[in-house]
């Protein structure tokens, strides 16, 4: 009888693993602030985390692009995810363009999301002005759709740097919005944002953010670059007259490389502060330059391999597209049945 009643803890079901959605734009190619700042702590989450990572070309588009760059870029963003480390078997690797839903929630989300609330959001903001000969409706939405990529996988946590939180934010309004009229529709997602490595500024001006889409490539690291590359724009790279290496404000430059180098050596600031004590800044930036061309020295050769094989590329591509379809038709056909759409 007792057989019946005693469930060991193993067999009992298991919790329900939490998901995790994040994606990065083929507008450029990937940088140190990309690897640093998110696709690292991607890495480190598939274990604990059903994720989803996306290459989102449907965003890239809010800017003007070239053709057959987006196309390649595409590819290539792929291919550095999995030479970063993420498992085409542990997680779901896509294009945002292949899985149709993305498009289809957005127009739906765009219905329950207020003009001035757009208005509000400070990529645009930025967005318009550097781009002021093109301010289309996309980059006005842009946020909408980035929160149909969330809700439509009802993701728990989103890993992404600082200055995507506000659009964050407005993922969550909306879609407390919507379960406010439909009842619980979508799951409320949270910012993941880690500690360190969470915003890697430009060399050249180290007040703005490490930027891809930044014409002067002296500005970034790329993560595809040569090892003598990353040590000549290291030691380039914008700093102040100190000549002290400690993390201060307004020591914007060597703030920043004090980030990258701890990023790499998992040493705190204080502990940099010390072993630099009494250095010049000759020496700091060449010791991060080595950090940092060491560091990304596995996944250059790992990208180097797999950006051959094309084959093997849209296979993962495809799989992954299937996989995010299906998941994402569940939440579809929710929205669908209750905002009162016929069914088909
Ligand atoms: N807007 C993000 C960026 O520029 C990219 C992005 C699009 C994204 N959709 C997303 C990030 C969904 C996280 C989740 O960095």
């Amino acid at each position: 009888m007792s057989e019946n009643i005693n469930i060991a803890p193993e067999q009992a079901a298991p919790e329900k693993r939490k998901r995790i959605f994040s994606g990065v734009q083929p507008s450029g190619i990937l940088t140190l602030g990309n690897y640093l700042g998110a696709i690292k702590n991607w890495v480190a989450l598939q274990n604990d985390y059903d994720c989803l990572y996306c290459v989102v070309d449907l965003h890239a588009i809010t800017v003007r692009q070239v053709p057959t760059d987006l196309r390649r870029r595409t590819l290539e963003g792929l291919a550095l995810y999995v030479a970063c480390g993420i498992d085409p078997e542990k997680s779901i690797m896509f294009v945002q363009s292949h899985v149709p839903s993305h498009a289809e929630l957005a127009w739906v989300l765009g219905c329950y999301t207020g003009f001035g609330e757009l208005s509000r959001m400070t990529q645009f903001k930025d967005k318009s002005q550097k781009h002021s000969d093109n301010i289309n409706a996309g980059l006005f939405t842009y946020p909408v759709l980035m929160a149909a990529d969330i809700l439509l996988y009802q993701a728990d946590l989103v890993p992404v740097g600082l200055d995507q939180k506000q659009h964050i934010e407005i993922t969550r309004d909306v879609a407390q919005r919507f379960n406010g009229i439909y009842g619980d529709v979508f799951t409320i997602p949270e910012p993941y944002i880690p500690k360190t490595g969470m915003k890697i500024n430009s060399l050249t001006d180290p007040t703005k953010k490490m930027s891809k889409s930044d014409p002067n490539p002296a500005s970034f690291v790329a993560i595809i670059e040569s090892r003598d590359e990353t040590i000549r724009k290291i030691k380039r790279a914008v700093t102040d007259s100190d000549a002290v290496v400690r993390y201060a404000e307004g020591k914007d430059g060597i703030n920043n490389l004090m980030t990258i180098y701890s990023s790499f050596t998992g040493k705190s600031f204080d502990e940099i502060e010390k072993e630099f004590d009494g250095k010049g800044y000759g020496d700091f930036k060449a010791a991060v330059g080595e950090v940092c061309a060491d560091g990304l020295e596995n996944v250059r050769a790992e990208y180097a391999r797999i950006i051959k094989d094309k084959a093997y590329l849209e296979g993962i591509m495809k799989d992954g597209a299937e996989k995010a379809l299906y998941l994402s038709k569940k939440t579809l056909s929710k929205v669908y049945k209750k905002v009162g759409f016929y069914a088909k």
